[in-house]
């Protein structure tokens, strides 16, 4: 659906350059929920904007729907932004017209009459959820409001690319929760791909397929959601994954505190669900205190990952025996 081929992008302001991406190579397939997590100045929006033609490559090929973009004249452009919709961290709405208004106006600029609009701009209302406010000012919603009349809106054109920038940053915990499960409906229900930026890993892995990770204008890691966010390989990754949870972990301090040998078990799917922690205990005879750990799901799949401190003259048979149960076994540092 979005195909990135050596695309790079400087910015020259002020008689200095910024490369705002690198080099980069990234497809992204129709029906995915692709995400890219970056800290603020990595070239996040940039990527975005790239995708719908509100800025141009300085080099490379860029192709979004089979149409290469440097080949469309300014007609062919905004036939494009139709079929690309997009929200935003600060919802963007037009504060001096009502909810039906905003979800209209992109059809109005269409071209589309005013009872043709209002007909689907009732529609979608309905679909997030907020018939109830549709004759309200801006002003006189919630931010998660704001953010349901701002995916309404993006949907008005039927696009089949929905670009979404740091859309829940300026949420609180539960709301975002309630976006995003939104997003998600809209991508299994409509079949939309979904590109998603932000610089929060949980956010990616409650809804994501796939993610991407920006250092600096540089794509440092990419793949499954399962992967990268359960076996992070680079460090600005890892950074990542660990803000995401709860606590610190198992701080160095902490292990000095127990013998063993450190493994990290990583349980999905199936093995989530097996008594295996005892079973294999009882037989091979270790024993194991638990340093960190947490219990959560991936969008869908159900994932546990435990810290041990393992002792026993067996422990080498214990972790073929997890390895053996599909549970994915790696061996820490003291
Ligand atoms: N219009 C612009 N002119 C000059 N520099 C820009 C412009 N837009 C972005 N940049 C620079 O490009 C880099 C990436 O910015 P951006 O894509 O907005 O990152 P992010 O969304 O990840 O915070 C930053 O160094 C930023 O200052
Ligand atoms: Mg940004």
């Amino acid at each position: 659906m979005i195909h990135f081929e050596g695309i790079h992008k400087s910015y020259s302001a002020a008689g200095r350059e910024t490369v705002a991406l690198h080099l980069l190579d990234l497809t992204i397939e129709a029906g995915e929920v692709f995400g890219i997590v970056g800290h603020s100045g990595a070239g996040k929006s940039t990527l975005l904007r790239l995708i719908n033609g509100l800025e141009t490559p300085s080099g490379g090929r860029l192709t979004v729907d089979g149409q290469r973009l440097d080949t469309l004249d300014g007609a062919g452009l905004r036939t494009l932004r139709r079929r690309v919709g997009m929200i935003f961290q600060h919802f963007n709405l037009l504060s001096a017209k009502t909810v039906l208004d905003n979800i209209a106006f992109p059809l109005r600029l269409a071209g589309v009459s005013k009872s043709q609009a209002h007909a689907r701009a009732q529609e979608l209302l309905v679909r997030v959820g907020l018939e109830a406010h549709r004759d309200k000012y801006p002003a006189q919603l919630s931010g998660g409001q704001k953010q349901r009349v701002g995916v309404a809106r993006a949907l008005a054109t039927e696009p089949k690319i929905l670009l979404c920038d740091e859309a829940t940053s300026a949420l609180d915990p539960q709301t975002t929760a309630s976006v995003l499960q939104l997003l998600d409906g809209i991508n299994r229900e409509l079949g939309l791909t979904i590109v998603l930026i932000t610089h929060e890993m949980d956010v990616v892995r409650r809804v994501c397929d796939r993610v991407a990770v920006l250092d600096a204008g540089h794509l440092v890691e990419s793949g499954p959601v399962t992967d990268v966010f359960l076996h992070p390989q680079h460090p600005t990754t890892r950074r990542f994954v660990a803000e995401s949870e709860d606590d610190d972990g198992a701080q160095h301090d902490d292990i000095a505190h127990v013998e063993g040998r450190l493994l990290r078990l990583t349980f999905t799917g199936d093995a989530t669900w097996q008594p295996l922690l005892g079973r294999v205990a009882r037989e091979t005879g270790i024993d194991y205190t638990i340093l960190s750990g947490r219990i959560d799901r991936i969008k869908r799949l159900p994932y546990g990952q435990l810290t041990l401190a393992v002792t026993g003259d067996r422990v080498d048979e214990a972790a073929r025996s997890f390895a053996a149960a599909g549970v994915h076994v790696q061996a820490l540092p003291r």
